[in-house]
C-alpha cells in the first residue's frame, strides 16, 4: 500500500503482522525492555522493515544497524540516511532514503475509523472543520475524513521535526486536501500543510508548506510527505 503514496528515491517496506524471528539488536531490546509485549513487537517489526528497506537502498551494514530513539522520540538513522516509521493496529511501515536526495520524510498510518468523540476540536482548525463538513456532504459518511485529517497532521509533524527540531502543534499547520478518487471505504488524493508558525530550519530554507499524499484502503488511512533536497 505504501508504494502507492511514496515513490523513488525513497525505499519502502510494510507489514500487516509482526515478525517474531527477525534479528533484533541488543540496544533495541534494551530500549523497550520494560514495555508491554505489543509495544515491543511493533517496535521490533517496524525496525526490521526499516533495515530491510535500508539494505535495498544499499546502505552499508544496514542489516544489523540499531535504530534507536533520539530527540523527542524521532528515530536516529545511520549517517546519510533519513526516514520515517509508523505502526498502528494491523499495520507497520517504514520509508528510508539518502539525505543527499531527500531533506525529510514522514509517514503515518491509522485504522480507518471515526476519530474518538471529542478529539476533533483539539486537533483541527475551524477552516479544517468547515472543509470536513462539506466533504462529508460530498463524499458521504463511508469515508472517515476526520481520521485522514489527524493522520495528515501527524505526518506533517514527522516530516517537520527532522528539519526544524521543534514542536509543531495541531493548531500550527493548516491542512488542505485534494481528493482524486473517492468510493465507500476507499479513496486517495494529495494534501498541503501550510505552516502557521516560524518555520526556521536548523539548516537551509525555512519550512512554509509541505506537500503530501494520502490513501484510504483495506481499512487503513495512510499519509506521506517527502521533502526533496533543496
Ligand atoms: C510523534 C507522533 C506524531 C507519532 O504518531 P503516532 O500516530 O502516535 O504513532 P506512529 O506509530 O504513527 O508513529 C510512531 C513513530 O513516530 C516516530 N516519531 C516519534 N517522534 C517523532 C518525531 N519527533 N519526529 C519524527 N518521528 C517521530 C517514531 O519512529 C515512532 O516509532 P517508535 O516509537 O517505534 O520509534 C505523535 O505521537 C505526536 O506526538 N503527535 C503530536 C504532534 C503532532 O502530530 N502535531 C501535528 C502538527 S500539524
Amino acid at each position: 500500500m505504501i508504494d502507492q503514496i511514496v515513490a523513488a528515491p525513497l525505499v519502502t517496506a510494510e507489514a500487516f503482522t509482526d515478525h517474531d524471528s527477525a534479528f533484533i539488536p541488543e540496544s533495541e531490546r534494551a530500549a523497550v525492555a520494560r514495555a508491554v509485549p505489543t509495544r515491543q513487537r511493533e517496535f521490533f517489526t517496524v525496525r526490521h522493515l526499516a533495515r530491510r528497506a535500508m539494505v535495498q537502498l544499499g546502505v552499508p551494514g544496514a542489516a544489523r544497524v540499531p535504530i534507536l530513539k533520539g530527540d523527542r522520540g524521532a528515530p536516529v538513522w545511520p549517517g546519510g540516511v533519513i526516514g520515517s516509521l509508523t505502526h498502528c493496529s494491523g499495520y507497520r511501515g517504514a520509508v528510508v532514503g539518502y539525505t543527499s536526495e531527500v531533506r525529510s520524510a514522514g509517514i503515518d498510518a491509522e485504522p480507518h475509523s471515526e476519530l474518538p468523540s471529542g478529539v476533533l476540536p483539539s486537533v483541527s482548525l475551524a477552516e479544517e472543520r468547515n472543509w470536513l463538513a462539506s466533504a462529508v456532504r460530498e463524499y458521504g459518511p463511508g469515508l472517515h475524513l476526520d481520521k485522514l485529517l489527524f493522520c495528515a497532521k501527524e505526518t506533517t509533524y514527522k516530516a517537520w521535526f527532522p528539519i526544524t527540531k521543534r514542536w509543531l502543534g495541531f493548531e500550527d499547520a493548516h491542512i488542505t486536501f485534494g481528493v482524486s478518487d473517492a468510493q465507500t471505504g476507499c479513496a486517495s488524493g494529495d494534501f498541503t500543510a501550510t505552516i502557521l508558525i516560524d518555520g526556521a530550519a536548523i539548516s537551509g530554507t525555512p519550512v512554509t508548506q509541505l506537500h503530501g499524499k494520502w490513501l484510504i484502503s483495506e481499512g487503513l488511512v495512510l499519509a506521506s510527505i517527502v521533502v526533496p533536497r533543496e
